[in-house]
């Protein structure tokens, strides 16, 4: 997050005395993801953050794999996951290697008697269904339809949702997520050629600053193990932070759409990237304008990358037979394309209504039991004249 922000009260010069008004000093922290090199914020905690009272227990959360090698294009209907109460087991992992999982989670209840932390991924959530605030320990995000949620790992955070009709689609990254180096200048400010600029994030905002020692609940995600925690101390007992991580929001609908004369490839579209992975927002917008263009794309061959497909909203132009919340993987090693009627379909159209969101893994991914079950089984065999 190349942007600096802060929010509550810091001392004018960092690791120097800063007093709470009993006299006792605050507790400093830096708060970085890649040792001391990468991008980090400093938090002032009212306790100590340190204090560990107790592991009460540790569950495994791992994958479990179903095909660990496989070149079968899926459709996954996701939105016959069902619901489930707490948000961390709602977490359905569909598509995994070792950089990132991919799954989607139907969550009915706000977090309330736990907080959470991810220690080995960076998480990306996108809303798809459901309004709410993400709760953390820099400050408040509120967030609705469309948004994208960047948690960095470590981050400690509880979410409230306003109803319980919620869908998420989700990306455990194990490497961290940043807006692409392209976008951006030597210093770090996104560029005119940017599809989106600073405006259009989502800052931490109205940090909440609870001083009690009362034993409370964490649960700590780290080598996919859950670890459930007592620390003594609220959590959220940070005074005040400034620097350049922490988690913030950007949303679908701020994503500004190139377009050209003739076919724009994916990297237009991309929103995010990682050193494993790329994430990509395919948005309303005009098709191309040469009187001869052909708006679908043209077959391509990812022999280097999976490319995964959640469908969002709107007619998406190239696919016959998909609805919002579907997911399509079509992996390395075979080429893929628009559906049969797809092309011809699309000559003279002006525009497209589509909304997705597509990550394209540089490594192949392995698909879990939980995929197979939303499996419609037939999809691979779509591009068939009959
Ligand atoms: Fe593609």
């Amino acid at each position: 997050m190349p942007i600096y922000h802060k929010q509550g009260n810091i001392p004018p010069k960092r690791h120097t005395q800063f007093r709470r008004p009993d006299g006792e000093l605050y507790s400093e922290q830096l708060f970085g993801t890649i040792g001391f090199d990468g991008m980090s914020s400093l938090l002032y905690h009212h306790n100590r953050p340190t204090m560990v009272k107790e592991i009460v227990k540790s569950t495994d959360m791992a994958p479990k794999i179903a095909l660990e090698k496989h070149i079968r294009s899926l459709k996954l209907v996701s939105f016959n996951v069902e619901p489930k109460d707490d948000f961390l087991e709602a977490r359905e992992p569909l598509l995994v290697n070792n950089d990132v999982h991919i799954g989607v989670a139907a969550p009915r209840k706000s977090i309330t008697d736990y907080f959470y932390k991810n220690a080995d991924a960076d998480e990306m959530l996108f809303i798809h269904k459901g309004t709410g605030t993400l709760r953390t320990i820099f400050g408040n995000i509120p967030f609705e339809y469309g948004d994208y949620l960047i948690i960095p790992r470590g981050v400690i955070y509880q979410i409230d949702f306003d109803s319980e009709d919620n869908r998420i689609f989700y990306a455990e990254s194990f490497t961290p997520i940043y807006t692409p180096k392209r976008y951006r200048n030597w210093f770090g400010q996104l560029l005119e050629h940017s599809p989106y600029c600073e405006r259009d994030y989502k800052l931490p905002q109205d940090l909440e600053t609870f001083t009690d020692l009362e034993d409370h609940f964490i649960k700590v995600k780290k080598q996919g193990t859950l670890h459930e925690m007592i620390y003594e101390g609220h959590p959220f007992d940070v005074v005040g932070w400034d620097g350049y991580n922490y988690p913030y929001g950007f949303s679908i609908h701020n994503f500004e759409p190139i377009t050209g004369r003739i076919h724009q490839p994916p990297p237009v579209h991309q929103t995010f990237e990682t050193s494993a992975f790329v994430i990509c927002s395919f948005v309303p917008r005009l098709y191309d304008y040469h009187p001869k263009s052909i708006p679908a794309p043209y077959n391509h061959s990812n022999i280097d990358s999976d490319e995964v497909l959640y469908y969002v909203d709107g007619d998406f132009m190239s696919r016959n037979g998909v609805a919002p919340g579907n997911i399509s993987l079509h992996p390395a090693g075979i080429p893929h394309g628009p559906h049969p009627g797809a092309v011809e379909r699309s000559i003279g159209q002006k525009g497209s209504g589509e909304l997705a969101v597509m990550i394209d893994t540089f490594r192949p991914l392995m698909v879990t039991e939980n995929a197979l079950k939303l499996d419609d089984g037939d999809y691979y065999r779509s591009w068939l004249n009959s």
